[in-house]
């Protein structure tokens, strides 16, 4: 029974006891945003950076965006990365703007304030002025005026960084049953970089958690799925959320292209559709057990996507409530043979801004947005599979979406 307590933003309403509705004014309202940036991406959580293989020699970085604020990951010792924020400490100009690169330290072109590669201010041109005239006051302590630093966990070869003191260890943060599905995939072996994408999507942000979140979509949305037997709703699967809820795991295992009383509800199922060249779908197994699915969802930040044999962080950077850029990473392990590395760049191509499945889900929350905006009042319904909130191992739920929201509304006290 839905409680009749309910909570008020800006006049909106979310009735406390329905789990199977969301408002949409959740992904459309300006101060919701505002406030997710302060408690949820500048709160404890942990937030995608980078691969480790990214910054391989002391002085590589990389930049990046975590929440709305640039920062730098850099391989600052042999055996330290760190992240800094991009933004001086002088007069804030945000002033690496470089993607990737290498340096010894990390100048900002404007007065040239030098900073070390862990951030700490080590050159202030001027500083006791010029011909005992100007400079810095006496008590200007450089100490004090370093980079922002945050805190920083590399985990088997991922690079996880948070602004606040409060976050727990990151394996904590996982809690046991993610840290046994990331470690599956990320299991401490080096991995390497095959490419990058990087696209805009004009949708909030939290639809792109949601869509992962989602398997009752991707046996319906998704022609190349359907059709081909990668994802499909008859076969086999499980949908994982941990204790706090606001992770979630897709799993399945890949069936056949085969015509049975699943297909005839698909309207998307092509039967006799094929495919020029049917290299795309050599799947090789290669993890243990059968599953050949895992799409973890590290709230708020990250998908980490096992699709077969390809491999791929996408991690999202918020533009306001109404857009974020999404940034993939695809890569494969270093000790790979070169035949499975070319396996994973061919598979790859069903995902990224382009791909024969992803092309789909970002147009779609797309269109999501474009629903939401002119009608905020009114509300999203996800109850499928009921209004509880608890892992199953079927695919026709929203219950991972449940889930998330339920742990979003209190963080967000909404
Ligand atoms: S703003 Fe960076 S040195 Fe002045
Ligand atoms: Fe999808």
């Amino acid at each position: 029974m839905a409680e009749t307590s309910a909570c008020a933003r800006n006049g909106r309403v979310w009735e406390t006891g329905d789990a199977g509705k969301v408002p949409y004014w959740v992904y459309t309202d300006q101060d919701v945003y505002q406030r997710e940036l302060q408690r949820i991406w500048y709160g404890p959580h942990w937030l995608y950076c980078a691969l480790e293989c990214e910054i391989p020699n002391v002085g590589d970085f990389k930049t990046t965006t975590l929440g709305e604020r640039p920062v730098i990951v850099v391989r600052s010792a042999e055996d330290e990365i760190s992240v800094v924020e991009n933004r001086c400490a002088h007069r804030g100009v945000k002033f690496c703007q470089a993607r990737q690169g290498h340096t010894k330290d990390l100048l900002c072109p404007y007065h040239q304030w030098a900073y070390d590669l862990k951030g700490n201010l080590v050159g202030v041109p001027f500083r006791r002025g010029v011909k005992r005239q100007g400079g810095m006051p006496r008590d200007f302590d450089p100490g004090n005026h370093g980079l922002n630093r945050l805190r920083v966990e590399v985990v088997n070869g991922v690079v996880w960084a948070t602004f606040s003191d409060e976050t727990p260890p990151f394996r904590a943060y996982l809690g046991e049953k993610f840290w046994a599905h990331y470690t599956r995939v990320y299991d401490g072996r080096k991995l390497e970089v095959l490419g990058y994408n990087r696209q805009h999507i004009p949708a909030n942000w939290k639809l792109m958690m949601e869509n992962i979140k989602d398997p009752y979509h991707a046996g319906l949305l998704h022609v190349f799925f359907v059709t081909f037997g990668l994802f499909r709703a008859d076969q086999k699967s499980a949908v994982d959320i941990d204790e706090t809820g606001r992770h979630g795991i897709l799993i399945s295992r890949k069936g056949e292209q085969e015509v049975n009383d699943v297909t005839a509800d698909l309207r998307n199922f092509q039967g006799d559709l094929k495919l020029a060249d049917p290299r795309i779908l050599d799947v090789v197994k290669e993890f243990p057990g059968e599953d050949t699915v895992g799409m973890i969802t590290v709230f708020p930040s990250v998908i980490l996507q096992q699709q077969v044999n390809s491999l791929t962080s996408r991690q999202i950077v918020p533009k306001g409530p109404a857009g974020f850029d999404f940034h993939w990473t695809h890569w494969c392990y270093a000790d790979d043979t070169p035949e499975m590395k070319l396996r994973r760049t061919r598979q790859a191509n069903l995902f990224g801004p382009a791909g024969f499945v992803s092309a789909d889900d970002g147009e779609i929350i797309e269109m999501s947005q474009q629903g939401f905006s002119p009608s905020d009042m009114e509300e999203a319904l996800v109850m499928m599979g009921g209004r509880e909130i608890a892992p199953t191992d079927y695919m026709v739920t929203e219950t991972a979406i449940r889930s998330m929201y339920r742990y979003w509304r209190e963080v967000m006290g909404l």
